[in-house]
Parts: structure tokens; sequence; C-alpha cells
């Protein structure tokens, strides 16, 4: 069997003309997934994964009053939206470099969101037991990735996982998007 093969995210300059690309709501739809996060002024969300900060910078915009964390592992993602949002003028977005097995999410959020980042998790199970540990019953966690052909995890095994991690399905939308699912889970009061 062929294996794909692994992706570089260190070069953000290049990637951005494929992840900040203005075709990006043709096939993404991406307004769609923003307007199912229902995102309020105040609130706080961590973009895990945040790539060159596509979503973070319109998660800025939504939350005025809030904070958003754009994490990423790749030293150089980090660097390209230091720049970025510095050139933006945001002053309510924070990057942080995160760890390949732990999403180092900070405390009192809102919403995790990651997009097109499940599938390049290779331990996914100790990621998810850190996210796990990491938000509480009032966080909303959310994923986005692809579904259909394209999908490396499907949205079955993606729900496997995560319920396995201990998370509860709020929410599965398989067809706002033409090629990604939405998955919404939360964790359960009591744990
Ligand atoms: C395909 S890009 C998506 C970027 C952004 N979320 C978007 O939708 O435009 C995947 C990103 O996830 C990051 N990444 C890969 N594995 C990760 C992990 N275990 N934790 C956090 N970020 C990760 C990569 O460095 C890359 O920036």
């Amino acid at each position: 069997m062929v294996q794909p093969k692994p992706i570089s995210f260190s070069e953000a300059e290049r990637l951005s003309l494929i992840f900040d690309s203005e075709t990006r709501e043709e096939w993404q739809r991406t307004s769609h997934i923003m307007k199912t996060l229902d995102l309020k002024p105040d609130m706080v969300i961590a973009d895990v994964g945040a790539g060159t900060g596509y979503f973070s910078s319109q998660f800025s915009d939504l939350l005025p009053e809030g904070k958003v964390y754009a994490l990423d592992t790749e030293a150089n993602m980090i660097s390209y939206m230091n720049n970025r949002f510095a050139e933006e003028k945001r002053t309510n977005v924070e990057t942080r470099q995160s760890e390949f097995t732990n999403p180092c999410l900070p405390e009192g959020l809102d919403v995790v969101f990651l997009a097109n980042v499940y599938r390049f998790i290779k331990e996914r199970d100790v990621f998810l037991g850190h996210m796990f540990d990491q938000v509480s019953h009032a966080t909303q966690v959310v994923f986005v990735d692809f579904r259909g052909s394209n999908a490396r995890v499907t949205p079955q095994q993606a729900v496997n996982e995560v319920t396995a991690a201990g998370f509860e399905v709020e929410d599965m939308d398989m067809t706002g998007c033409p090629d990604h699912y939405i998955l919404r889970f939360c964790k359960p009061q009591a744990v």
C-alpha cells in the first residue's frame, strides 16, 4: 500500500497561498463553519493547529471583548502568525507553541476549535486525554475535517476516538460544507 507523503508545515509563506486563498470559502464554506460556532463578543477560543491564522483572524474580529489563543506545534507558523497579527494590529490574539501530543490549552475556554488538524495528530488518544483534562463542561469542542473519499480519519472514527476519551457528541454536521464535517463535543457535567 502506498503511504501518504508526510506533510511539512514549516513553509508558512507557501502554505498561506492555500490556507488563506480567496477560493477557501468556495471549497470549505468557511462562512457556514463560523455561523455554526455562534460566537459571542466576549468569548474565549483556542484555535488548535491555527496554521497561518486564517480562522484566528476571523475569530479576533468577532471577539472584541474576548480572546483568541492561536496554537500550533510549528515554530514557523507561530512566527508567521505573530507577524500577521501585528500587521493586522490585533490585540486580542495570543500565539503559543503547543506540543504534538498535548494541545496545551489555557484555562477558561468557551470553545476549542480544530480545523483540518485532527488527521495530522499521531498519538490522538494521548492528545485527547490532555484535552479532556484541560477543558470544562462549559467548553464546546469543535472538529472540522475532510469527510468522504478525502477523509484520512473518517467522521465515525473521529467520533469513536473522541468519545473514547470521555467527550459526548453534541452535534454532527455532515452536509453544511461541501467536503468537510463539523463535529461538536462537550465534556459531561459529572466528570
Ligand atoms: C492543514 S493545517 C490547518 C491550519 C488551520 N487550522 C486552517 O484551517 O487554516 C494543519 C496545522 O496543524 C498543525 N499541527 C499538526 N499537528 C498538530 C498538533 N498535534 N497540535 C497542534 N497543531 C498541529 C500544523 O503545524 C499546521 O499548521
